[in-house]
């Protein structure tokens, strides 16, 4: 061995988080224009490119349901799903596309699980997300309505509400309820913050997550998702079995 050889470190065979076996991305923006995700197709059409490129075999795009702000209808996803579909064909990407939503929680998430009118994912789960910034003062009342209804509650990223932080508390009450929380990959890269890569390393140690989803909004996401594949947090993934598959 010469000098050089004996001095040099050779690149660790590290591992990385095997997307291809978690097979399914259950939360991104991909239709274009109706929310702060894809803005056109173009953009969309790069983002499942990169999906595909990554390992993925499906997604189950969820664009954003939230009044006033994002008002769009069951129709107006359905509708965009059929011409991403086509564009996604055109490219010769191979991934099979669903669509259904993240709903924000408010009253008029109340009316739709009444009217039964909510995209769902797989066998009946339904995303919800909650405000960033006021803690749900009646989520009791939606989690009882969804789980009444059939539907199987999912939070979005439970990581990124501030007003948990340092506690996992609600992920484990909830969870014993039946409700299912997601972790965003991206948390754990600290593409959020310091504290939100804390909270969602806390929810992986005590297994208190069900669902892991990029909530990809642009290709940068994708990008950074890449990077950091082997990042200890997200190696890690490949001991859980989530419920990625089952969609
Ligand atoms: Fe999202």
């Amino acid at each position: 061995m010469g000098l050089f050889g004996f001095f040099s470190t050779k690149p660790k065979n590290r591992l990385a988080l095997d997307l291809s076996k978690v097979k399914v991305d259950m939360h991104s923006h991909l239709i274009p224009g109706i929310d702060d995700g894809a803005q056109n197709m173009e953009e969309t059409i790069a983002m499942l490119a990169k999906f595909e490129a990554l390992g993925f075999s499906k997604i189950i795009t969820t664009p954003h349901i939230k009044h006033p702000t994002y008002p769009n209808s069951s129709a107006d996803i359905l509708d965009g799903l059929i011409e991403v579909r086509k564009q996604m064909k055109l490219a010769g990407i191979n991934l099979e596309l669903e669509a259904a939503a993240e709903y924000y929680f408010d009253e008029t998430l109340l009316e739709k699980i009444k009217n039964k009118d909510l995209l769902t994912l797989g066998d009946n789960y339904v995303l919800v997300e909650f405000s960033f910034i006021h803690p749900p003062s009646f989520e009791d009342l939606l989690f009882d309505g969804l789980i009444k209804a059939g539907y199987k509650p999912i939070v979005a990223h439970f990581e990124r509400y501030n007003y948990f932080l340092g506690s996992i508390k609600k992920a484990a009450e909830w969870r014993k309820r039946g409700v299912n929380i997601q972790v965003n990959l991206l948390s754990l890269t600290g593409h959020y913050g310091m504290e939100i890569k804390k909270q969602a390393e806390m929810l992986i140690d005590a297994c208190e997550f069900d669902f892991i989803g990029t909530d990809c909004h642009r290709i940068d996401h994708l990008k950074i998702l890449e990077e950091n594949l082997t990042l200890p947090y997200l190696e890690k993934l490949n001991n859980y079995m989530t419920k990625n598959r089952l969609l």
